[in-house]
């Protein structure tokens, strides 16, 4: 039987590669998509084979975390047997500034789904996206067993999550599960995070269409992992005999500066001379260090992970400086391309 899969946030960065992991074990895919006025698929263009061909496995449905009711009607229609809960307000910084919108889609948006799942009364397994920021101030290393501190709107939306989705395992014995992820990265990083927002600027100063990098705290400590390995792991929880919930980790920590390092260093840069200090970028309460012990996932689970946080700035620049080949190169000389860059409107 073609096991068939619900993914929520299908068009981020996790989502696209859950689509990709899955249909090539052979899943038919069902995605939830937001309604906007340009095309957000970008990631997931490669995967869309059109829905009339019988050869299609990816299929697509407009739907939103706040809007509970076609969640409900969605969930009856496919009545999929895993649903992967990964759509959030993702961004800790701009949850400062937008933290009730972010409590209704990243904290209200799981019990939309889970009660769904409950009052379709489909027998799926569900996967919760949470986060090593529910840790916050907690310091490392951190394990399935460390208490809980949010230091952000974002997190602490994610703590209810987290906390609903135990419950409704509990009180529904439905077989729904953590997946406690410190930070995972790839060449689909969205650009407003540090790491791509670095490895983007770092192919376009080696270009020449950008002078300088506006950051906040370079001293904060992060365990980056590559995100193609990470939901695998994803899929391995839900695979496993018993409900349970897991951090998947590198267990290496690199600063920010280290990250610079890397990437400026890649390519033959100093970073020191392109870098400039914004305090637009800091948060109110900044979370200082985040180092998982995985050791749960890779007993239980046999998941490892191979890609640290060095190795994934490399393979990220060459794939900037790509990607700016392909499509700014035959432009440059001629057009200046724009100079702003998304992260001055947001993050
Ligand atoms: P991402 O790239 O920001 O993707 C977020 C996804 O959620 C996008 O598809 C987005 O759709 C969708 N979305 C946002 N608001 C929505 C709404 N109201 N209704 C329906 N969909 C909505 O995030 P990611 O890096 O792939 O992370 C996936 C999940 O894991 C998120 O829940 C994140 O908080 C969590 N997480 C991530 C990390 C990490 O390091 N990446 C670590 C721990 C936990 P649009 O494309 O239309 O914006
Ligand atoms: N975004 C950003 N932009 N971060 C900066 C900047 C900047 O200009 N300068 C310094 N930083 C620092 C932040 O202060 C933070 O300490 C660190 O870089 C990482 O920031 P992000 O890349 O935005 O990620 P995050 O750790 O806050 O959150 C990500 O990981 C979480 C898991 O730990 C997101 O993917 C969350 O959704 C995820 O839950």
């Amino acid at each position: 039987m073609t096991k068939r899969a619900l993914i929520t946030g299908i068009t981020g960065q996790d989502g696209s590669y859950l689509a990709e992991l899955l249909l090539a074990k052979g899943y038919e895919v069902h995605g939830i998509i937001r309604r906007a006025s340009t095309f957000n698929t970008s990631r997931i263009d490669h995967l869309y084979v059109d829905p009339h061909d019988p050869n299609a496995k990816l299929f697509l449905h407009y739907g939103d975390l706040s809007d509970g009711g076609r969640l409900v009607t969605l969930l009856s229609r496919i009545d999929p047997d895993e649903v992967y809960n990964l759509a959030a307000q993702s961004h800790v910084r701009v949850s400062f500034d937008e933290p009730e919108y972010t409590a209704d889609v990243t904290g209200s948006g799981t019990i939309r789904l889970l009660e769904a799942v409950h009052l379709a009364g489909v027998k799926a397994r569900f996967y919760q996206a949470s986060s090593s920021e529910l840790y916050g101030a907690t310091p490392p290393p951190q394990s399935e067993k460390t208490p809980f501190y949010p230091r952000s709107p974002y997190a602490a939306a994610k703590l209810y999550s987290y906390w609903i989705t135990k419950n409704y395992r509990e009180a529904y014995d439905m077989f729904a599960v953590n997946g406690i992820l410190f930070n995972h990265e790839s060449p689909r990083r969205g650009e407003t995070f540090v790491t791509r927002k670095i490895t983007r600027a770092v192919a376009r100063i080696k270009a020449g269409v950008q002078k300088d990098l506006y950051l906040g705290n370079l001293e904060a400590i992060r365990d980056w992992g590559y995100a193609a390995e990470y939901v695998e792991g994803m899929w391995r929880m839900l695979q496993a005999d018993t409900p349970e919930d897991y951090v998947l980790a590198t267990g290496v920590g690199y600063t920010i500066k280290d990250f610079l390092e890397a990437s400026f260093g890649h390519v033959g840069l100093d970073w020191q001379e392109y870098v400039k200090f914004d305090e637009r970028y800091l948060r109110p309460t900044e979370v200082d260090a985040l180092i998982g012990d995985s050791s749960k996932a890779q007993s239980e689970l046999g998941w490892t992970p191979t890609v640290d946080g060095v190795a994934l700035a490399k393979i990220m620049v060459d794939a900037d400086i790509e990607a700016l080949e392909c499509e700014g190169r035959p432009w440059i000389d001629k057009v200046k391309l724009p100079s702003w860059s998304t992260e001055e409107v947001a993050g």
